[in-house]
């Protein structure tokens, strides 16, 4: 009878030049030298007939050998040749391999580094743990059984690490060894490989655990991506309440100080008090009552700020959600902006007809209508600001949201003006962005805009726009 250890011995060198033989035929293969692939496919076979005469020998001595039968599996070179859809994806991920055998270090390394995996190795326990504390890597190949410090012991610091205990381990063990296999995989390690390697397992189990961390890194970081935009739009939230609760605060004295100063230029224009003080201070007057006029006028300006102030802070606003016809209110709309829209000459049309299915939506109405106002004046006062007039198209439909599938309507405002200048679109949802200072422009308006689609309405706003060709604001929210 052969020695168990002995046995073991030739099992490994006849696995090691059936998988040399192995990546030989596939490099071969890629290369088309058919002849060359003929003979490594003989030396393969003739190494896999002792493997299977020397297990056969020692049939039913080993429960756990049964399981190792699909490791001498004679394999066709042309689905050694298969790379799995995702490969590409994969390509250029960091692989630790830790086993101290230095022949299967090496076999492994050119294994993976033909499939284009970058490859770092480390002979013990100890110094695979130094290596993942200064690199970073996608997945380890883990030896069960190492002298000092084996591969059980390796997973379980790896799983107590915070840093580490995601990084996916695949642990490499012969088939007797299935106990600490299990040990592994309640640990935590993410799959096993069976020894003397087969190497398409090897590759779809490789393949398999850097797809899983790939798409689980992914996951992450769009978390992190989500986390990070929900944190600006809390603190967007926080600066805009700040800004209504100023304004409403400085609201109350403004308006005594609008009063107070009605009151002068009353008392001061009447005729008795022009008589009483005389031709000799007429003059000084008439400058008081021009003063008051000036502050009259920046008052009135002051308290128009102020209610654009308050107007950002959606959330403070007052306005009923309801069930209504879409086309009906957007039609309404443009009627309350019918007078404006006749003196700036402005010929504005509605389409519909793209609205498919239910016109109902369960929304804001008063927002909408303020949504769209603010788009009509921005159209008299910038897109054709001459006074000469031009079209306004206005398009409303509905549709599927793509991400989140879900009905949703969008409504388009086109205009043909002036267009806006490329470098000021990013700029134009700031608030106080505006370009129209001269004539009256807060520059509020789209900043309030964009608040109401994203906040009241759970939409999204985008605009296209080209200087001399016009401008498309289009809005997209979900039906309720
Ligand atoms: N249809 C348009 N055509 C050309 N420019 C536009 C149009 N709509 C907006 N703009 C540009 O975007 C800027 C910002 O618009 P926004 O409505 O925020 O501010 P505003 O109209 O200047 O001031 P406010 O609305 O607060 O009175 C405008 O100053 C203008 O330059
Ligand atoms: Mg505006």
């Amino acid at each position: 009878m052969i020695d168990p250890k002995l046995r073991h011995e030739l099992l490994n060198a006849l696995n090691r030049i059936i998988g040399y033989a192995e990546m030989l035929i596939e490099e071969a293969a890629a290369e088309s030298r058919q002849k060359q692939c003929d003979d490594l496919a003989v030396i393969r076979c003739a190494a896999q007939g002792v493997a299977q005469h020397l297990k056969g020998a020692f049939s039913g001595r080993l429960a756990a050998d049964a399981g190792c039968e699909e490791d001498f599996l004679p394999i066709c070179a042309t689905s050694r040749n298969h790379v799995p859809a995702d490969a590409g994806k994969t390509e250029g991920s960091r692989i630790l391999v830790v086993d101290d055998d230095p022949d299967n270090r090496a076999h492994l390394s050119r294994l993976l580094h033909s499939r284009g995996y970058r490859i770092a190795t480390a002979d013990n326990g100890a110094n695979a743990l130094a290596r993942l504390a200064d690199e970073s890597f996608d997945l380890i190949l883990l030896d069960v059984i190492m002298p000092e410090m084996d591969g059980i012991t390796v997973l379980a610091r790896l799983k107590a690490d915070k840093t580490l205990a995601t990084l996916p381990v695949i642990l490499i063990s012969a088939c007797t060894e299935m106990n600490q296999v299990i040990r592994g995989i309640e640990l935590g390690a993410e799959d096993y490989l069976p020894k003397p390697f087969n190497s398409t397992l090897l590759h779809a189990r490789i393949g398999a655990s850097l797809e899983k961390k790939r798409l689980r890194d992914q996951e992450m970081h769009l978390l992190s991506q989500a986390m990070l935009a929900e944190a600006a739009l809390d603190r967007h939230r926080a600066l805009t309440q700040a800004v209504a609760g100023i304004a409403h605060e400085i609201n109350t004295p403004l308006g005594i100080v609008r009063t107070a100063l009605s009151v002068i230029q009353n008392r001061l224009s009447q005729p008795a008090i022009a008589a009483s003080i005389g031709t000799e201070h007429a003059e000084s007057l008439e400058d008081i009552l021009e003063a008051a006029a000036l502050m009259g006028k920046h008052v009135d300006h002051t308290h128009r700020l102020i209610e654009n102030f308050k107007k950002i802070a959606v959330d403070q606003m007052v306005e009923q959600q309801e069930t209504v016809n879409l086309p009906e209110t957007v039609q309404d709309a443009v009627d309350l902006f019918k007078l404006s829209a006749r003196e700036a000459k402005l010929e504005i049309s509605l389409d519909v007809s793209g609205i498919r299915q239910a016109p109902e939506w369960r929304g804001y109405p008063g927002y909408l209508r303020q949504i769209l106002l603010n788009f009509l004046q921005n159209i008299e006062r910038y897109a054709y600001p001459d006074g000469g007039g031009g079209r306004v198209e206005i398009t409303v439909k509905d549709g599927m949201d793509e991400e989140r599938r879900t009905p949703v309507f969008t409504l388009s405002v086109r205009d043909f003006g002036t267009g806006i200048d490329s470098g000021h679109l990013t700029k134009i949802f700031d608030p106080f962005f505006t370009t129209g200072r001269g004539r009256g422009g807060t520059g509020l308006g789209l900043a309030i805009v964009k608040n109401m689609v994203t906040m009241a309405l759970r939409g999204k706003i985008s605009v296209d726009s080209e200087p001399h060709k016009g401008t498309c604001f289009t809005v997209t929210f979900p039906k309720q």
